[in-house]
């Protein structure tokens, strides 16, 4: 890796990864990067061109073609198809069912791992995701695993006005053959089961400044 660097924030569904990953990036004045985000663009993608998707072969040649590139804009890196960024498209239910089986397709996540690890063009990062310590920056000293209690991840997602089975999001995630979800060797686990967003990022910032005066 070159000179930036990268923090990996992984974690089961509605750990707070988004939210304090965005209050790292902020704190540290670093670039955020939403990978689900861009898992959950290629989903869009496909049930807007009525790709099957349980097809992997056909999902994996959307991802072949299609015209995705990557922009940074207010502190944060997102993917654009054909120059739109899909913001809302991508938070409804039907996205959210969807993605799972684009990102277990293994080219997909070839794919995704490329573009994730070209973000370094845009300097110091925090990246958020499932496979980032374990995969797609395992070289990274900074890695961080996020978790709650069930009961209380599904609690922030109905506060979200979502309502949806996380459980089965997180099998999924994990039995997948292609990079499943685990906690990355060397991660420092975070479970915030009662914590508020404050408190979590300060146990993050806390760790990152201490490895960052280790280094020095
Ligand atoms: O974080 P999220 O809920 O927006 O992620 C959407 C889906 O994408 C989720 O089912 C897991 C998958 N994902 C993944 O497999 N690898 C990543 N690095 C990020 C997300």
């Amino acid at each position: 890796m070159p000179d930036s660097i990268v923090i990996a924030i992984d974690g089961t569904s509605a750990s707070g990864k988004s939210t304090n990953a965005r209050r790292v990036a902020k704190a540290l004045g670093y670039s955020y990067v939403d990978t689900g985000a861009m898992y959950r663009t290629l989903a869009w993608h496909c049930l807007q061109a009525r790709v099957d998707l349980s097809d992997a072969k056909a999902v994996a040649a959307v991802c072949r073609k299609w015209r995705a590139t990557l922009r940074s804009e207010q502190s944060e890196v997102r993917l654009y198809v054909d120059g739109y960024f899909p913001e809302h498209e991508i938070r409804t239910l039907e996205v959210s069912d969807a993605v799972p089986h684009v990102a277990a397709v293994p080219k997909v996540r070839d794919w995704m791992k490329k573009k994730q690890r070209e973000c370094i063009q845009f300097g110091n990062l925090v990246m958020e995701g499932r496979d980032i310590g374990s995969n797609v920056f395992p070289e990274t000293d900074y890695k961080f695993y996020l978790d709650a209690s069930l009961d209380e991840r599904s609690r922030r997602r109905s506060a979200d006005g979502v309502d949806e089975n996380l459980a089965a999001r997180d099998q999924r995630d994990s039995q997948r053959a292609s990079a499943p979800l685990m906690i990355p060797l060397g991660a420092m686990v975070v479970n915030n089961s009662g914590m508020t967003p404050e408190q979590t990022s300060e146990i993050i910032l806390t760790e990152i400044r201490r490895k960052q005066a280790e280094a020095r």
